[in-house]
């Protein structure tokens, strides 16, 4: 096959930061995807309404005129999120989700939960509204080996949540284990997540044999090929409703990755749709690609699937060594890489 041709795809969790570090990177994403969920961990967080259409605004002022991609804008969830914030959040149009970090669990996370119970009333409202929390699934205690944090997020955390407010729409978001397959392909409909490239294309290995990689750190950390990796890849091109594209793309500074404590996130917006592309192709699985990249997630959030059709072409190319990311540089995913899937323009 040389040219595969589908609907065009959106991404259900992306980071764009915000100046000129949001404008070198928003076009990426912007010339593959339709829409995407932008995430609200800015310093300091999106945290109402009102933060979120400013901060929507200037994303859209950074497009081409001729751009049509829409962001979908999210609220960060915090100890002090009221339900009047979760109202104005479900009757604004562009505000389709709020995002739980727990406190600690990541990049910019200092201002997130400390405890669910502190946001029983919010969440309580979120269900009734129909509103999607989506979830960083990690615990934070200090004495939780770090490769163990998901898999004990969902049985301490997640499983008394959902028991508490049963119809709760949720997206357990960047799932890394197979603990996390498990658990949603057996919940409710209700239940969905998302799935990188870089959990589908990595493992621990790329980032600690032969030498530490910081560009292959991001949070949550990549596991073991078996049985973690090969349950995500068996997931995203099971045709599995539930499973959707969210690239988790987070560009950072070259030098705040390459330093003796690097910060967590991969750049993948440069070539997402090849990158799929390639896991799919690499599992034997194109046709399941429309799917999980342009259909499920639109289905999940009750929105209308997107209409125009993309055309990628077999024709292998190697990923540039970096990108220019405001005055700096950000090492993108596969970086001097092959990939054989690209998008036509
Ligand atoms: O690797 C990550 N980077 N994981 C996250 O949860 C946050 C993200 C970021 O904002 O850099
Ligand atoms: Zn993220």
């Amino acid at each position: 096959m040389k040219h595969l041709k589908l609907t065009k795809p959106d991404d259900w969790h992306l980071h764009l930061r915000q100046g000129k570090a949001m404008s070198s990177v928003v076009g990426m994403t912007a010339r593959q995807m339709g829409r995407a969920i932008v995430m609200p961990n800015l310093s300091p967080p999106v945290k109402t309404v009102k933060q979120a259409l400013d901060y929507r605004r200037e994303i859209v002022s950074a497009l081409p005129k001729s751009s049509d991609f829409n962001p979908l804008m999210t609220l960060y969830l915090t100890d002090n999120t009221t339900r009047q914030d979760i109202i104005n959040a479900s009757i604004e149009e562009h505000v389709y989700a709020v995002k739980l970090y727990p406190a600690g669990a990541t990049t910019n996370s200092e201002s997130g939960v400390t405890n669910l119970s502190n946001v029983y009333l919010a969440l309580e409202q979120m269900q009734k509204e129909g509103v999607p929390l989506l979830v960083h699934g990690e615990v934070t205690q200090d004495d939780i080996d770090i490769f163990d944090r998901e898999a004990i997020f969902i049985e301490t955390v997640l499983m008394p949540l959902l028991a508490k407010f049963p119809e709760l729409k949720v997206v357990l978001e960047h799932i890394t284990t197979k603990d996390s397959v498990d658990f949603v392909s057996s919940s409710q409909s209700n239940i969905g997540a998302t799935i990188t490239a870089h959990h589908l294309l990595a493992n621990r290995n790329h980032m600690l044999v032969g030498g530490i990689k910081p560009h292959y750190y991001c949070l949550p950390v990549l596991k073991r090929k078996a049985p973690h990796q090969d349950a995500l890849i068996a997931a995203a091109t099971s045709g599995s409703p539930k499973f959707f594209l969210g690239t988790d793309s987070a560009p950072h500074y070259q030098n705040e990755k390459e330093s003796a404590c690097g910060c967590a996130g991969i750049f993948s917006a440069h070539a997402a749709i090849e990158l799929y592309a390639d896991a799919f192709e690499k599992a034997n699985k194109l046709d399941m690609l429309e799917g999980f990249a342009s259909k499920y997630g639109a289905d999940f959030y009750g929105l209308k699937r997107n209409t125009e059709i993309i055309t990628l072409e077999k024709r292998p190319w190697t990923v540039p060594k970096s990108y220019s990311f405001s005055d700096s540089k950000v090492i993108p995913f596969f970086a001097e890489e092959r990939l054989s899937w690209r998008l036509v323009p």
